[in-house]
């Protein structure tokens, strides 16, 4: 009898030790609320013992999910991203934004700054640190936000749309969305960290394809335009499974890092020092004048939130570099980080200013010899899609940027400069947005304490 309660022990706790190693290894992955796969797992043997799924035994019936455990069921937990099985049953990850798809949006390699397949793991202007949150908006966003307005540091977020069972980041019901419009307002920029997290290395290029684009359209809804900036999920996107190119076609920088703070690895009191002695280690080598850093961190993780990253600002203004978002630790202009959907209806419920009585648009003819303006229109000719200030076509910032003529053309500039919703300059209309959520209420605590018990009741 002993012997049986023993074997039950070792299986749970070989299971705590190598059930959940990050999904790819060493990748500075977030590891997506571990503590509640141990819930799932005992919830799914007492529910679904019948329906197992996955890679042995096949798709689960009937629209359910397949669980990371390989149990069939349609609970948040069996559905969530990405621990929920994309291809042996329904997942959060087959959820659609509204709207149109961005697909058919043009992407012209605007910038001077590297598309993929090149990775980039450097910031190139000096005295600059650039830090990233991955994985959000979570409930511990907005407090993110307050303490980078209090510092007047610029980060950048790589955003999720869907992961974690938080629901759609376009989802209005939902305080995602305002998050990110806050966001935009306080001069942050904001990346594209796929659809649901998948390993985009392991999936089909179908399925990448959609990472990205159903996250664009999520975003698009929110904020008219969606990123030119990426990070690949557990920084996963290696070169024979294709991935890069594809990244680089779809028109997308993709971001890796050149410090790990590790700070999935610590979120907690006692270990958090950890993160901060590796960020200070990092900063110590060489100084603000010539040396930069690209920083990567998770604000799905209270102690990154609530310690952490307030000591790397200090840290930062120490030595005496600037906190900058990703675009400007590279140079690259803020009208290059977004494509504008033009399609956009903007917020509902908020009139946009009419500029005058619309123009009845005279027939354009695409260009022939490269010039265009108001008789002749880039779009549609083999010199480039937009057509730049001085009446040429082309794919370059000089044509796509500041200046872009919209009615010859396509551009990439995703706001006028009159102080439209998203353009940072322009004075918040609200102040700050409520982010707390009851999303995430199955502390790691609880379940610990669960599995202690579980253990202590199997002994007796
Ligand atoms: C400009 O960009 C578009 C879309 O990204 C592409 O189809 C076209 O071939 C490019 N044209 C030139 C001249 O580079
Ligand atoms: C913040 O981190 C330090 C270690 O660096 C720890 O001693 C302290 O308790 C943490 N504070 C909070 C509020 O968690
Ligand atoms: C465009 O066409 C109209 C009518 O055909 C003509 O009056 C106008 O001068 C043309 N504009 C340019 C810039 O060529
Ligand atoms: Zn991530």
């Amino acid at each position: 009898m002993h012997l049986y309660h023993l074997f039950l022990t070792l299986g749970i706790l070989v299971c705590l030790g190598s059930c959940f190693a990050p999904q790819a290894l060493d990748q500075p992955a977030s590891p997506q609320e571990e503590s509640k796969d141990v819930q799932l797992q005992f919830r799914d043997v007492s529910q679904n013992l019948d329906y197992r799924c996955g890679p042995r035994w096949g798709k689960c019936p009937g629209g359910t999910c397949c669980s990371s455990a390989g149990f069939c069921g349609s609970t948040k937990a069996h559905c969530r991203s990405p621990d929920c099985m994309i291809d042996y049953g329904m997942c959060d990850a087959h959820r659609l934004p509204k709207g149109p798809p961005t697909r058919d949006i043009p992407r012209p390699l605007i910038g001077k700054v590297p598309y993929g397949p090149q990775e980039i793991r450097t910031c190139t202007e000096p005295g600059t640190v650039a830090l990233t949150f991955d994985d959000g908006p979570t409930r511990y966003t907005g407090d993110l936000l307050d303490l980078l307005d209090k510092y007047e540091a610029p980060a950048t977020f790589f955003i999720t749309g869907v992961n974690n069972g938080k629901g759609q980041i376009d989802d209005m019901a939902l305080p995602w969305a305002p998050l990110i419009e806050r966001m935009m307002l306080s001069g942050h920029q904001i990346g594209s960290h796929t659809w649901s997290h998948e390993d985009l290395s392991k999936v089909t290029p179908v399925q990448r394809t959609e990472q990205l684009e159903k996250n664009e359209a999520a975003l698009r809804n929110i904020i008219g335009s969606f990123p030119t900036y990426m990070r690949p999920p557990y920084s996963s996107c290696v070169a024979h499974s294709g991935c890069r190119e594809d990244l680089g076609k779809m028109g997308y920088h993709i971001v890796l890092y050149d410090i790990d703070t590790d700070d999935y690895k610590n979120d907690d009191p006692g270990l958090i020092q950890h993160s901060k002695d590796i960020f200070d280690k990092a900063l110590s080598f060489g100084d603000a004048l010539t040396k930069s850093w690209l920083v990567i961190g998770h604000d799905a993780h209270e102690q990154t939130v609530h310690n952490l990253t307030e000591h790397m600002l200090q840290t930062i203004r120490r030595l005496g570099y600037r906190p900058v978002t990703v675009g400007d630790c590279l140079g690259d202009p803020r009208e290059n980080w977004y494509r504008k959907d033009s399609r956009w209806p903007g917020h509902a419920g908020k009139k946009k200013p009419k500029k005058g009585p619309k123009k009845s648009q005279p027939t354009q003819q695409v260009s022939v010899d490269g010039t265009c303006g108001a008789n002749y229109t880039c779009l549609g000719s083999p010199f480039g899609l937009c057509c730049g200030s001085f009446h040429t076509c082309g794919n370059t910032t000089l044509h796509c940027g500041a200046g872009c003529l919209k009615d010859a053309g396509y551009c990439t500039i995703e706001a006028p400069r009159n102080g439209d919703a998203w353009d940072p300059s322009f004075p918040s209309r609200s102040g700050k947005s409520e982010a707390d959520s009851d999303l995430r209420n199955v502390g790691t605590a609880a379940v610990t304490s669960l599995l202690l018990a579980l253990i202590a009741a199997m002994w007796m």
